[in-house]
């Protein structure tokens, strides 16, 4: 008898299949990574997992809370699940994040069967309690990251500088955004409004976005005392802006998306306000080890690799157009710069 590390008899399961097949079908791979996948996915936790993950990434201590079960129950579904193909794991530290596989037979059961899934919040009690549920853990951890920019707000300025050469970043952001004729500038996550101040020269106008009113009156007062009378700045959500399609024409997100539950819901966001032809700069680290920035400053993700972003990009149809890497020590800041095409010819 041969058990997998699980335990799972698979002679008789094989054998089981065999019988059921007829034993008539030549082998074929691409039949074996569906059977598996369907096989991973018929469990009623994972099944509760896959229709969380349709909702974003997800850490294993959120599914734990969310779930209600013990660590060692939960990492064991989702490695089933991420050996079936249906999830895919990216490892940060002491984290890992799991989301819905992009390609291949296993993220093709997980997108059908969430299709499957009842959707409505009466229809499935546990999904919908499953959702609020999750829903309410992330809100906690964004209120601690809201209070971590309430509390550090007027000492900002200083502390991003900690780790990073301000002067070296902005002057690579410059040479990346169009020099002139940008109509409309959004800057995401503005905080102190510093790529407002440095940037909206070259714009009609600017406008920054963000969550915490203490960051936005340091924002004020700075943009006030550097003169930039074409800058605004209103508290609002990220992930829900208050804007039409296609508002503007250039877009940052300067050391934002390390803080998000759901950096590439809020690149889907921007993506939208977005105007065809216009740009999407983002500013953030390349992946680190530096995991005391999690306890001390909020961070979720430590840094971003480039694939990472390029699939954010391709998921929102957006084209990368360059990469700027600024080596640091510790931290190395990376700079990605999009385009958003003309005429969207995905079908
Ligand atoms: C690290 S600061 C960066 C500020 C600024 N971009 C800079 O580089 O100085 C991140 C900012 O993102 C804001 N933020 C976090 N989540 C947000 C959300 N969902 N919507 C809008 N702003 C958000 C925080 O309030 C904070 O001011």
């Amino acid at each position: 008898m041969s058990l997998n590390e699980y335990g799972i008899n698979l002679t008789t399961d094989t054998a089981m299949q065999a019988e059921m097949l007829g034993d008539h079908l030549p082998p074929d791979s691409s039949m074996d990574d569906l059977l598996a996948a369907l096989r991973a996915a018929a469990e009623p936790t994972r099944l509760r997992i896959l229709a969380l993950a349709s909702h974003g990434e997800l850490t294993v201590s959120e599914l734990v809370r969310t779930l209600g079960q013990s660590q060692p129950r939960i990492s064991r579904h989702l490695k089933l699940l991420t050996e079936a193909g249906l999830l895919v794991r990216h490892r940060e530290g002491s984290w890992a994040f799991h989301r819905l596989a992009d390609d291949g037979p296993g993220a093709e059961v997980a997108r059908h069967l969430n299709a499957l899934l009842p959707q409505s919040d009466n229809r499935d009690g546990i999904l919908a309690q499953d959702r609020e549920r999750l829903t309410d853990v992330k809100t906690a951890r964004a209120e601690k990251a809201e209070a971590y920019f309430r509390d550090n707000a007027e000492r900002w300025d200083q502390l991003r500088s900690l780790h990073v050469d301000d002067a070296k970043v902005e002057n690579a952001i410059g040479k990346l955004l169009p020099a002139t004729g940008i109509k409309n500038l959004l800057d995401l996550g503005t905080g102190t409004g510093r790529m407002l101040e440095v940037f909206s020269s070259r714009a009609r106008r600017g406008t920054g976005i963000d969550l915490s009113h203490e960051m936005l009156t340091v924002a004020r007062d700075k943009l006030e005392k550097a003169g930039c009378a074409n800058c605004q700045v209103r508290q609002g959500d990220l992930y829900q802006l208050p804007f039409g399609s296609g508002d503007f024409d250039a877009i940052t997100i300067h050391q934002v998306l390390h803080f998000l539950n759901e950096p590439d819901r809020a690149i889907a966001e921007a993506a939208r306000v977005l105007a065809p032809g216009g740009f999407l700069l983002i500013a953030d680290f390349a992946p680190h080890g530096l995991e005391s920035l999690r306890e001390d400053h909020e961070h979720r993700r430590l840094g971003f690799d480039g694939d990472e972003i390029k699939s954010f990009f391709r998921r929102n149809r957006l084209t990368l157009k360059d990469t700027i890497s600024l080596a640091g020590d510790p931290l190395t800041v990376v700079l990605w710069m999009a385009e958003k095409p003309q005429t969207d010819t995905t079908p």
